[in-house]
């Protein structure tokens, strides 16, 4: 089976990569020729665990190649990846043009049958449309084509281990054959005869993935449901921080004792800053946009996501109460990326709350282990320095925005120290109020007791 993925972002190079990695021979196109060129010299344009590494040898092995003939690599392939883009218009509905872009392109080029899949995240009745597309375009009406949903569940930072090692695999299908072709893809996977590339030598014991098949409609609506579902988790966590600060509890042990309950799950509970990427936050959108088109009120997510936005002005309440004069304070900022180990920061929360500290007259440094880089285009003329004592020199307070484990390990003594002022405001839950307080900060985080000590000099 010949499998073309078209789209090399980064759902596209981690699942053209992966399933190279499990075996098949994959073509990954796109139509920017730039990016082609880098990968084709051996860059990876994105940070992701083991990503690189894997890219490496499925290109040396010969099973992944890259051509910026998007035409050649559709012609070659029997099951075509749609891996594009769908980014949020003004309105907050999903941008569908790059996948009928592509529909169109594949109706024209193919000459021998095509399982077409779904691989970027789209609204329901996606699949109709594209099979709609793939007929009338269809340059040769004898060629047969087939559609199915197959969304993806990977997590920027774990997306090669979650690709090996997921929890389920959904497919979305009108027929036997296309299920069929979809589960052989997915053999390696669901038997585990592959070469894991995170673990070595062996995989912890984990229960065999579950192969869901659905119609495609039902598919499509799991992915959104999916993403959905986990913000509102997030936003829920985050009521319950902000209830815990007005009644005096701390939400890391009500969410703790909470999530125990294997109906709840302990996961996506972790209160603070709200969620960002370009996941969570546009398909939630998108999710809403949806509903009401369909005439159904989804007010939940509604709520959830209006908490989420919320939190950035939370996290400015904190800062102005703590620092008084905003005008002039030096501001240190730890991470920018929207989670760790990524350097994506699309939608990252740190990103507004830089810009809001700046808007207020803040003289703002950042650091970020990865997404350096990145931040530099969205502000050419922040400071952003590598070393983040020196983002801690002479500061009134430091802001925890993304939760590196570098930064969790770093000499706080040392911290404090180089402060002005050794007030560190916590987005992320990340230290331990007890450590802080030992080494004599003010701290503060969300929906745990605040810690302010009078300071020894006073
Ligand atoms: C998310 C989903 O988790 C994946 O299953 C899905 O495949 C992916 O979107 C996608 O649609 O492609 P991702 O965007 O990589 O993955 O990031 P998450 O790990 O979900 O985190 C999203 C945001 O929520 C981050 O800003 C994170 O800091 C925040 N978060 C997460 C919390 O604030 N609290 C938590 O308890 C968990």
């Amino acid at each position: 089976m010949k499998l073309a993925v078209i789209g090399c972002g980064y759902v596209g190079l981690v699942t053209g990569s992966c399933l190279a990695e499990a075996g098949h021979e994959v073509l990954a196109t796109d139509n920017d020729a730039f990016r082609i060129a880098t990968l084709q010299d051996g860059k990876i344009p994105i940070y992701e665990l083991h990503l690189d590494s894997v890219v490496e040898t499925v290109v040396r092995e010969g099973r992944l190649r890259f051509t910026a003939d998007c035409a050649e690599a559709v012609r070659a392939a029997d099951v075509i990846f749609i891996c594009v883009g769908t980014p949020p218009t003004d309105s907050g509905d999903a941008d569908l043009s790059a996948i009928e872009n592509v529909a169109r392109l594949i109706a024209r080029e193919s000459s021998t049958p095509k399982l077409v899949v779904e691989k970027s995240t789209v609204p329901a009745q996606t699949g109709e449309q594209l099979k709609r597309a793939l007929q009338v375009y269809a340059r040769n009406t004898d060629v047969k084509f087939h559609v199915a949903s197959n969304p993806e569940f990977l997590r920027e930072g774990t997306a090669v281990e979650d690709f090996f090692h997921p929890d389920r695999i959904v497919v979305g299908v009108e027929d036997k054959e296309s299920e069929q072709q979809l589960r052989e893809l997915y053999a390696p996977i669901l038997e585990g005869r592959f070469r894991c590339p995170v673990h070595q030598p062996n995989c912890p014991p984990a229960a065999t993935p579950e192969f869901v098949v659905t119609t495609i409609a039902s598919a499509e609506l799991i992915k959104h449901a999916s993403n959905s579902f986990l913000g509102l988790k997030i936003s829920y966590a985050n009521v319950l921080a902000d209830l815990c600060e007005r009644l005096g509890g701390n939400v890391d042990e009500v969410t703790r004792a909470v999530g125990l309950d294997p109906r709840i799950g302990g996961q996506f509970l972790k209160a603070g800053l709200g969620f960002g990427g370009f996941c969570l936050p546009k398909d939630i959108q998108a999710f809403i946009k949806l509903a009401d088109r369909a005439g159904i009120e989804f007010g939940l997510l509604k709520e959830a996501e209006r908490v989420n936005k919320q939190r950035i002005d939370r996290l400015l309440e904190k800062i102005k109460k703590a620092l008084w004069v905003m005008k002039e304070k030096q501001i240190g900022v730890l991470g920018i990326a929207f989670k760790p180990n990524t350097d994506d920061i699309r939608l990252a929360p740190a990103i507004e709350v830089i810009r809001r500290l700046r808007a207020e007259g803040c003289v703002v440094r950042a650091t970020d282990p990865e997404a350096m880089t990145r931040a530099r285009v969205v502000f050419p003329d922040l400071s952003l320095l590598v070393d983040p004592y020196e983002v801690a020199r002479g500061a009134d307070a430091l802001l925890i925005l993304t939760e590196w484990e570098q930064f969790r390990r770093l000499d706080w003594k040392r911290i404090r120290n180089e402060m002005a002022r050794p007030l560190v405001i916590d987005g992320r839950n990340m230290l331990r109020t007890a450590d802080m307080q030992a080494l004599g900060f003010e701290y503060m985080s969300f929906g745990r007791p605040e810690f302010a000590p009078v300071p020894s000099k006073f």
